[in-house]
């Protein structure tokens, strides 16, 4: 066991969840706010996916996060999910997460997109995210091998003399520079989804682990597949409230400005079709100028504020009341499947690096995540991940130096956010991916190369060199799929190369 401390870079679900695993490893938690600040996984509503029922098993739900996935799933990443999420849930209730259960004890679940049975454990209608979380940082808290600096913003990774990673460079609340070294560090930072205009995540998430990680050497998969969630309130705010996909499994209806349903002529499951083919559509409605709307009126109605409270304080607030009147909705970015190429322990392949959570890529989630299994993904993977750490052998570390990226100055980072939703959003084509790569490069020419920035670049050359629509990356100009299913996979110097490599193969197609 490596005698040094571990250090954990993110708190959300992964990295909490791996810093309570790694007992008895001492670890340092560094979260750049408050415990529960600016984690995706406070606003996750739906929740978390098992197999739970009795007419339900984990072959099914490993199946289902495959099919999913459009030929991009490593399945066995797919059994250990499945496998393991029904192990995960009862420790989580264990430990104080509420989940509802029915009056016979069994397990309350949903019913959400792309799913064959209704499975997903749910809190509190929409609150799942914020109901684990709660429990999770209660857990931290009392954890007597866990040392939490909040506030601590990891800016960089510090390199090992061999070529690895040995700790980061963080920056303190008093705005200092602080080098920390360790033997391993799991980077669990969440997502790119911040760097576009519309998003249903914290604003913070902005590809910062995949950039850091990009520096020293790893491997970034599948940049492309960013998923598009096709219902988020669409009044303005950013980041743009969700409309739970829970509410389209109890029955509501996606409506043009006419009251027309739109997803019937689109897709047989209508309104439950995978989350791309519905993001799309949403996308077309928008744009058209027809109108997107979730109708919860029949489904939901008067029970709204018991059974979807996020969604109804969200509504209520921007004026408009679920019960009476449809809610206007267009897709938002919401999930990045691609990120950190690891191994199913999290490994980087950079010796002392592990990533997990919604920054990394395993190749669970393939081209397009299946609903509700992000949150299990952290559990899964971020428990492994510390697993693989505790049981690490001791390893030297003599750090070498480091700098913090530069920051993007707010109206550029604006700019960007702009660019991003326009040209690699849910409709993509290679002349706007290409404005958007010269683009980063002015804004790197003149700000220097931020960590927004080779994080947008990751999408922007990944999504260029993928000549096909697949998944979360619908090209219009290569609407179909090519045969053959490959992974993307660049690492910095390929990725700000002109022309990039494309679509290296990295294994059997399925
Ligand atoms: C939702 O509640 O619709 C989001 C769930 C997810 O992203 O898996």
């Amino acid at each position: 066991m490596g005698d040094s401390p571990l250090l954990v870079a993110g708190a959300g679900i992964a990295g909490l969840w791996a810093a309570l695993h790694a007992a008895p490893r001492t670890v340092i938690l560094l979260t750049g706010s408050t415990l529960g600040e600016n984690a995706s996984t406070a606003w996750a509503q739906g929740g978390v996916a098992a197999a739970l029922s009795e007419d339900d098993s984990p072959a099914l739900h490993a199946a289902d996060t495959i099919r999913a996935g459009a030929g991009l799933v490593n399945p066995e990443a797919a059994r250990l999910l499945a496998e393991q999420g029904p192990r995960e849930i009862e420790a989580l209730y264990a430990l104080g997460a509420p989940f509802e259960r029915e009056p016979d004890g069994s397990w309350a679940l949903s019913r959400e997109a792309a799913h064959s049975r209704a499975r997903v454990a749910r809190v509190k209608g929409d609150q799942a995210g914020a109901g684990i979380l709660s429990a999770l940082i209660a857990a931290v808290k009392a954890a007597d091998h866990i040392e939490i600096r909040e506030g601590w913003r990891a800016e960089a990774l510090l390199p090992g003399a061999d070529g690895g990673c040995a700790g980061v460079l963080a920056r303190t609340p008093q705005a200092r520079l602080v080098r920390i070294e360790a033997g391993e560090t799991i980077l669990a930072m969440g997502s790119v989804c911040g760097l576009y205009g519309v998003t249903t995540v914290p604003f913070t998430s902005q590809g910062q682990a995949l950039a850091m990680a990009a520096r020293l050497g790893a491997v970034i998969e599948d940049a492309e597949f960013v998923q598009f969630h096709p219902t988020a309130i669409d009044t303005g705010r950013d980041p743009a409230p969700l409309a739970t996909e829970a509410l389209r499994g109890e029955g509501a209806t996606l409506v043009d400005r006419a009251g027309k349903r739109f997803m019937l002529p689109v897709h047989a499951d209508a309104e439950l079709a995978p989350r791309d083919v519905v993001a799309r559509a949403v996308h077309r409605q928008v744009r058209s100028g027809r109108g997107a709307f979730l109708d919860c009126r029949t489904a939901v109605g008067g029970a709204f504020p018991e059974r979807f409270p996020a969604v109804f304080a969200a509504c209520m607030s921007a004026g408009i009341d679920p019960r009476r009147e449809p809610i206007p909705v267009a897709p938002a970015a919401h999930y990045h499947m691609g990120g950190i190429a690891t191994d199913l322990s999290g490994y980087t392949g950079v010796p002392g690096l592990y990533a997990a959570g919604e920054c990394a890529s395993t190749g669970v989630h393939g081209a397009n995540r299946l609903a509700s299994n992000s949150l299990l993904d952290g559990l899964v993977f971020g428990r492994r991940a510390a697993e693989a750490c505790r049981d690490a052998e001791a390893r030297t570390v003599k750090a070498g130096p480091a700098a913090p990226s530069p920051v993007l100055p707010a109206p550029a980072l604006a700019r960007l956010r702009q660019l991003m939703a326009a040209e690699a959003g849910v409709e993509r084509d290679g002349a706007g991916l290409a404005r958007l790569l010269c683009a980063v490069d002015d804004l790197e020419a003149k700000y220097g190369a931020a960590d927004a920035l080779i994080a947008a670049r990751f999408v922007a050359a990944s999504a260029l060199s993928r000549t096909e629509s697949r998944g979360g990356h619908f090209r219009s100009d290569f609407p179909q799929t090519a045969p053959g299913a490959r992974h993307t996979r660049m690492r910095l110097d390929e990725a700000c190369a002109a022309a990039p490599e494309p679509l290296l193969a990295t294994g059997p197609a399925e």
